[in-house]
């Protein structure tokens, strides 16, 4: 297979790491917010249609900085926040701060107040405790903070088990059947405003079943609501999670975002239908479906070597394509810029993104720096084999939780954020320095 130079939004993956350094993140801002809009419209567009309307929040913790706060602005989204660091980007970036929401199941009181005091449009109540702290902010701010419940609606969301969030046995949200109980209290409170509940059922999500009974499992509570709050409870915030394709294995899997949204619409109709109450105004909270496939990551191979498979036990497993070697290629970044494999043994796809090559593929692991045999890039696909030393490859979909998730294991510095457009790049995150790091070490002062 032959391997053209890779180019992102018009710009060559070897003029980026000539001009930003490698590992480099790229984000091609034309695709994030192509995407953020498209996303926004059919979920909108589905929520006209049952005659109610939506609002979508873009959910930060995917990735976020000034500059994609601002584009998710512009492209019509909120913003969706999960610690007071977060709020603070989005607002640096000039969101309004009623188009943020702010959730977290152990948010502290000073994150409570700045956010309250900020005018931020829904706070999340994660658990009764909260209601207490929210109220009193909310009071002494001279403020009636609208608030949502987040309940956990027992549906198991068949994703990796650290991505599932609405099974009984997890942090997250009180079990809805304790909502009438915290909704009154909430209701107790002059300084709050219930809105209605809220529920994110779990991340990288395929099935739509799960999105399906969770929301008639919601609607379902709302009758009972309705009679304890004496009115329509008059918005339901379904969450995240739609999950995309990593890999073009994975192309087919994927849902459509259209289908999603019209599924949920349906669903959301049928069930208020079935439980005698109005369509409540919805609300949505999608990170990795706006931002994932827009993200590539750069890095440059260091070292490769040969290790044979023969006899040992991954020749058996049949996803090694029979082949007798696996080729290791080490690249200079690894599990510090990219955590989601050695977390959730998540798969990415690789290529060559500086020359062409006709050289026969060969099964490659694309291995990173770190001190551990678990630090993997890319757990396998094909190669040229002559991918040498020297060479970029590309690392696609790593818009979401890769920059998010990054640490500085070994020390190895956060590369920087670049967003491409129009043939040209600009840095949005800046790169961290080893002396950055090192002044972070309190040197001790010899003694006279
Ligand atoms: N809303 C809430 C309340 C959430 O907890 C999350 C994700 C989202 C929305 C957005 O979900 P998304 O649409 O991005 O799937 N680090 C993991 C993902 C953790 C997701 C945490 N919550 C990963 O790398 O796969």
């Amino acid at each position: 297979s032959s391997c053209e130079q890779l180019k992102i939004a018009e710009v060559r993956a070897t003029e980026l790491t000539a001009k930003h350094g490698s590992p480099l993140y790229v984000i091609d801002e034309g695709a994030a917010r192509e995407r953020a809009r498209e996303v926004r419209e059919a979920l909108q567009r589905e929520a006209r249609r049952i005659g109610t309307e939506a609002t979508v929040y873009y959910a930060g913790k995917a990735f976020l900085c000034v500059e994609v706060a601002r584009w998710m602005d512009e492209e019509g989204l909120a913003v969706d926040v999960a610690s007071g660091g977060e709020l603070a980007v989005a607002l640096a970036a000039g969101v309004d701060p009623a188009c943020i929401g702010f959730h977290g199941n152990n948010k502290s009181e000073r994150e409570i107040a700045r956010a309250v005091e900020a005018g931020v449009g829904t706070i999340i109540i994660d658990s009764e405790i909260e209601t207490e702290r929210i109220a009193s902010a909310a009071r002494a701010a001279g403020r009636r903070q609208r608030v949502r419940l987040r309940v956990n609606s027992g549906v198991h969301a068949s994703t990796h088990d650290f991505l599932a969030t609405s099974h009984e046995d997890q942090k997250f949200g009180q079990p809805l059947d304790e909502a009438p109980r915290l909704v009154e209290a909430i209701l107790a409170h002059e300084s709050l405003e219930f809105v209605g509940l809220h529920c994110h059922i779990g991340s990288q999500i395929f099935a739509t079943d799960g999105f399906r009974e969770s929301a008639r499992r919601l609607l379902g509570a709302y009758p009972e609501l309705q009679r304890i709050a004496g009115a329509p409870i008059p918005e339901l915030n379904l969450g995240g999670g739609f999950g995309i394709a990593y890999t073009s294995a994975q192309a087919d899997e994927a849902p459509a975002v259209a289908d999603i949204a019209r599924e949920l619409a349906d669903i959301v109709a049928e069930s208020a239908r079935e439980f005698g109450v109005a369509v409540p105004k919805l609300a949505f909270e999608p990170g990795r479906s706006i931002i994932g496939q827009a993200g590539v990551t750069l890095y440059t191979v260091g070292t490769t070597k040969s290790v044979a498979l023969a006899g040992s036990d991954a020749a058996a497993d049949p996803d090694d394509l029979g082949r007798a070697a696996r080729l290791y290629v080490s690249v200079d970044g690894g599990m510090s810029d990219n955590a989601r494999p050695a977390l959730y043994g998540a798969d990415y796809q690789v290529r060559i993104a500086n020359r062409a090559s006709d050289a026969e593929p060969a099964l490659v692991r694309v291995v990173g720096k770190h001190c551990e045999s678990g630090d993997i890039v890319v757990q396998r696909d094909l190669l040229p084999g002559d991918v040498r030393p020297g060479d970029t490859l590309a690392v696609a979909a790593t818009g979401a939780y890769c920059w998010s998730l990054a640490s500085n294991y070994n020390y190895v510095p956060r590369p920087p954020v670049v967003a491409v457009r129009d043939g040209a790049s600009r840095v949005i995150v800046r790169g961290e320095t080893e002396d950055e790091l090192l002044a972070k070490s309190v040197i001790p002062t010899p003694a006279p």
